[in-house]
């Protein structure tokens, strides 16, 4: 992997025993070896939680518990793994729109920016002005796979357009650019990565079978296609930035005039 600089995962579920990712600590190991092998250097571990959990503070409360024992499993092991640096965040389910951020543990890395997603993979109504409300306290709401909504695709990027006009930024799944969602999250990617609207590829790592660890992969074939530069910044600057609580930058519009002209063949 030479000329590949230290990777940087901002979406996984590392942290064992707390959500649908890794159930049991030598699942977290593997996970932390599988992230070392691929030349990830910096990770954020980001379990799910509810919106609706954090603005009631005795099930806030019973979360943080768990995750915090979770958390501290985590660092245990990584001990074993020192080449990775680990941080601690969350992925938020926007279940309701108003969500309680002021709990540095569920941010990213407890700084500015939040990782969030929408129930059911589908984006209700009032997304941009949910994600707006975050962006009005301070704080940077960067939102999870947009591509695997069902009510997003190459034809319907609005949605995608309007939470950017909000001050959102976007994390695709390092699935999604290889085809592992389907032809349809694949081409929606694409199309964002055509547009630049894409900040951030991740890895949303499950820890478990099935749902291969493809950062690497991702990064090589962005080079493939002639986007290395998009790929230092989709998987190492901005992904960093984002871990050192910093905006990530602009990231130039990717040319595949190859899929531009497949792109109708693959619709949801
Ligand atoms: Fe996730």
């Amino acid at each position: 992997m030479t000329g590949i600089p230290p990777l940087v995962d901002i979406h996984n579920h590392l942290i064992p025993g707390v959500d649908d990712g890794a159930r049991r600590p030598e699942e977290a190991l593997a996970a932390l070896e599988a992230m070392r092998a691929q030349g990830v250097g910096r990770l954020i571990a980001t379990p799910h939680l509810d919106a609706g959990v954090t603005g009631r503070s005795d099930a806030f409360a019973d979360r943080m518990a768990a995750v915090d024992a979770g958390w501290a499993t985590l660092r245990e092991i990584a001990r074993e793994v020192p080449e990775v640096e680990i941080a601690r965040g969350h992925e938020i389910m926007l279940d309701m729109p108003d969500v309680t951020l002021d709990d540095p543990r569920v941010r990213l890395a407890g700084g500015s920016c939040v990782l969030v997603e929408f129930p059911r993979l589908q984006v209700p109504p009032g997304s941009a002005s949910a994600l707006y409300r975050i962006r009005g306290e301070g704080y940077l709401p960067i939102v999870a796979h947009p591509e695997r909504y069902v009510n997003v695709d190459v034809e319907r990027l609005d949605l995608v357009d309007e939470w950017r006009r909000m001050g959102a930024r976007i994390v695709v799944n390092a699935g999604s650019l290889l085809g592992g969602f389907g032809p349809g999250a694949r081409a929606t990617t694409l199309a964002m990565l055509q547009e630049g609207w894409v900040d951030v590829v991740g890895s949303d790592y499950h820890a478990r079978p099935g749902r291969p660890l493809l950062l690497a992969k991702a990064y090589e074939q962005l080079a493939e296609w002639g986007g290395e530069d998009q790929a230092r910044l989709l998987l190492s600057v901005n992904p960093g930035r984002v871990m050192d609580g910093e905006e990530p930058l602009a990231v130039p519009p990717l040319e595949l005039r190859r899929w531009r002209r497949l792109r109708a063949l693959f619709r949801k």
